[in-house]
């Protein structure tokens, strides 16, 4: 099965490469996706150590001048997407989105950098790489954590990559539609409208981008400006484990002042992420930064935490989490707890699977001492591909898989979970 699954998961990495980037999925998604490309650099790493550092290059060479690397780089024309370059209107040479998504550039190239066979290439890309990455984490502490409270928010749920989680219910409520400019999605011709966002959540989508962009995409006032402020624990536990990763990377390279930088920021960080733990639900969960309080909606957000260094007796507990919700569901982990009446199996983030995360998770458990849910997690992730194949997520009822096909990122995770392994 081992050799089957990587044999397959090669070919669409392949299938997908556009030589310097590659794409999520063809027709769905036919530009550089930012936490796509990062973690997709992880399997590819696997098989072309030269070909996965040119993916996190080609990203970061589109960083803006404020430190931001934004979430779609739009190499090419294509009139099957929307919200296209016109709509964003960033004013860039090669057209960029004007807002960001999880960092997990500097946990993917220190992992990159730490098993790499090529020591020497290893060091030069990881160097030229390092300043950037500290660069864009510094953005985030700037511009979205205007208080200096540890942790960030985003402006955006398309910047969680978690477009039409439960978690952001409430706070759309304050997000408008009136203004919003007509348009034609275009991901409904190409995936199952069931499987996707409503067009109320997309009206409201829009209404953001909207409004970034009346505000010329400058990223000092876009915080403040923004009906939506939502600290996600998931998010933040990608951006501290990208820093305590990179403050790990610096030394490694003798960059002391970056090594020492990004330590204080993972370090101001873990103590900030207490707040957001909820006894309650025995997770962490969303902060409404504009109402200042908790969101109460068990999402996986609150267990990918787990991927920062977060104290142990937190990681048993999330670890306990996982166990409980492997009892309602065939497999992990769901993206929204199927006991919540707003769980939805097969509605992108109400509900489904999705590989990248059951990565995450399973890495940041091991690290902090639960190997057993953590393979459990695993192993759930590889039964569900060899019985559905390599979708962009799935039903954690039945494992129907949902989304675009042939999927970039879930072709790495899976080289990632049985070569890394
Ligand atoms: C989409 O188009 O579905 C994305 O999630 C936005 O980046």
């Amino acid at each position: 099965m081992t050799a089957t699954l990587i044999d397959e998961a090669t070919r669409i990495l392949s299938l997908n490469d556009l030589g310097n980037y590659t794409v999520p999925t063809h027709g769905l998604y036919p530009f550089q996706w930012n936490w796509d490309s990062c973690l997709t650099a992880l399997g590819q790493g696997h098989l072309d150590e030269a070909r996965a550092w040119r993916e996190i290059e080609t990203l970061f060479e589109h960083q803006w001048d404020d430190g931001m690397v934004p979430h779609i780089v739009f190499h090419k024309q294509d009139e099957g997407y929307f919200p296209g370059p016109d709509v964003w209107s960033t004013g860039r040479v090669v057209p960029t989105s004007g807002i960001t998504q999880p960092p997990v550039a500097g946990f993917a190239v220190a992992r990159l950098f730490q098993r790499a066979r090529d020591r020497a290439l290893a060091e030069q890309k990881a160097r030229a790489l390092l300043p950037k990455v500290h660069a864009w984490h510094e953005w985030f502490f700037r511009c979205r954590d205007p208080k200096g409270t540890g942790l960030v928010a985003v402006i955006h749920p398309w910047e969680t990559g978690r477009d039409n989680s439960v978690d952001w219910d409430e706070a759309f409520e304050r997000v408008p539609t009136e203004g919003v400019m007509p348009f034609t999605r275009r991901d409904t011709q190409h995936a199952n409208p069931e499987h996707r966002p409503t067009q109320a959540q997309y009206e409201r989508y829009i209404w953001l981008v909207q409004r970034f962009r009346d505000l010329g995409w400058d990223n000092s006032r876009l915080h403040d400006a923004s009906p939506f402020q939502l600290v996600d624990p998931g998010f933040n536990g990608i951006l501290l484990r990208a820093c305590a990763d990179l403050a790990t990377l610096a030394e490694a390279l003798g960059e002391p002042a970056i090594a020492t930088a990004a330590g204080a920021r993972a370090d101001h960080g873990a103590i900030a992420l207490e707040s957001l733990w909820s006894d309650a639900r025995g997770q962490y969960l969303c902060l409404d930064r504009v109402t200042g309080q908790l969101v109460d909606s068990p999402s996986v957000a609150g267990i990918l935490a787990a991927f920062a260094p977060i104290p142990r007796a937190r990681a048993a507990a999330l670890a306990q989490r996982v166990r409980a919700l492997a009892n309602g569901t065939r497999f992990l982990v769901p993206s929204h707890d199927q006991q919540d009446h707003r769980f939805d199996a097969r509605r992108y983030w109400r509900g489904p699977v999705w590989l990248i995360v059951n990565y995450m998770i399973a890495d940041g458990l091991a690290a902090q001492g639960e190997g057993e849910v953590a393979a459990q997690i695993t192993r759930s992730s590889l039964e569900l591909i060899h019985d559905s194949g390599f979708a962009e997520y799935y039903d954690p009822l039945d494992g129907t898989p949902c989304g675009g096909a042939s999927f970039t990122w879930t072709a790495a995770m899976v080289i990632e979970f049985l070569k890394a392994a």
